[in-house]
């Protein structure tokens, strides 16, 4: 069986499919566009995809007849067809909960460079701008027993709240598709409508798997409706929020502040006005940017293939329901 992988991965994932007797298909140089990722996918059995810049949508399912399994190196699939995928056969495999503390602790990290300035102090400092103690310049805000609203208390989510309770004592709010009966065990959370959320939120986390009738939910709308002391968070997918909308509720005071680990557009171009803004902290997208993260991803995504080579179902299915014929 052929795999094409678009990407380097950890060795710990490449050397699991070689054991397993599986040909890799790599490409012949980074950065492929388009139409050479799609010749590389058009002459292979299955993929271990990484990124989301190409999306697997009908047209692509037409160009690939011979593609019969995709392993994603990703949790998230908003990327995929899944629905067309199913119908035609092709289980999706992604990579859960080995990226969940990671994604979680870029959430956390993210809150308190917000809460405490802390992109805007160190510019002043690489700016040549440290000045003299002022008591009344860049302060910050504490987190002690303030409220944190999860949007998606999913496993990600359920670690950003466990966190920031342990850490600041922090009230746990959320709203989700289905109440999280752990999370009101362990950490008493108190499940809220959505309009609950956004205004009794002091920190609003997004954790939300995203699906296209959520583009936008976090616009003009909700955040003029959010406390003026409220940092907004997103490590989900940069379609929740509608950046124009987040810029002016910034830059107007509606919102104290935001911190960023994935934008809308994705990439972010580096004169986006929202970067000039001391109230914001921007990341790459590196919620599981950590060598265990990354290792635990490229173990299930060969898993998925390996288990898809021998017959059986892949481990982490995104369409499980693609083997309810078998
Ligand atoms: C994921 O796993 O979904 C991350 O966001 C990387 O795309």
């Amino acid at each position: 069986m052929k795999v094409f992988i678009n990407k380097k991965i950890p060795e710990t994932g490449t050397d699991m499919l070689k054991e397993a007797g599986l040909q890799i298909v790599w490409p012949d140089h980074e950065n492929l566009s388009y139409e050479e990722w799609l010749n590389y996918c058009k002459n292979a059995d299955a993929i271990v995809s990484i990124g989301a810049e190409f999306k697997y949508d009908r047209s692509f399912f037409d160009a690939c007849p011979d593609i019969k399994a995709i392993a994603l190196y990703s949790v998230g699939f908003d990327h995929v067809d899944i629905k067309e995928a199913t119908h035609r056969g092709i289980p999706v495999g992604n990579t859960p909960d080995v990226l969940s503390k990671a994604t979680s602790d870029v959430a956390f990290l993210l809150m308190q460079s917000v809460a405490r300035r802390a992109s805007y102090n160190f510019r002043k400092v690489k700016e040549g701008h440290w000045g003299a103690f002022d008591p009344l310049h860049a302060l910050g805000q504490e987190l002690y027993g303030k409220t944190l609203g999860i949007f998606g208390l999913g496993r990600i989510g359920y670690e950003m709240a466990e966190k920031s309770k342990k850490a600041f004592g922090m009230d746990i709010i959320y709203h989700n598709r289905h109440q999280n009966i752990q999370a009101e065990k362990e950490l008493d959370a108190k499940y809220v409508s959505f309009d609950q959320l956004i205004e009794r939120s002091d920190v609003l986390s997004v954790h939300a798997s995203f699906t296209p009738e959520q583009e936008g939910l976090f616009n003009d709308y909700v955040f003029k409706r959010m406390k003026s002391n409220a940092i907004f968070i997103n490590t989900a997918r940069g379609g929740f929020h509608r950046q124009t909308d987040l810029y002016d509720a910034l830059a107007d005071g509606q919102i104290w502040g935001a911190g960023l680990d994935v934008t809308n557009p994705e990439p972010m171009s580096a004169d986006d006005p929202i970067l000039e803004l001391s109230n914001v902290c921007v990341l790459p997208h590196i919620g599981s940017a950590t060598v265990e993260a990354r290792n635990g991803m490229a173990r299930l995504a060969a898993g998925n293939i390996i288990a898809f080579s021998k017959g059986e179902k892949m481990p982490y299915c995104a369409n499980p329901e693609v083997y309810s014929g078998q």
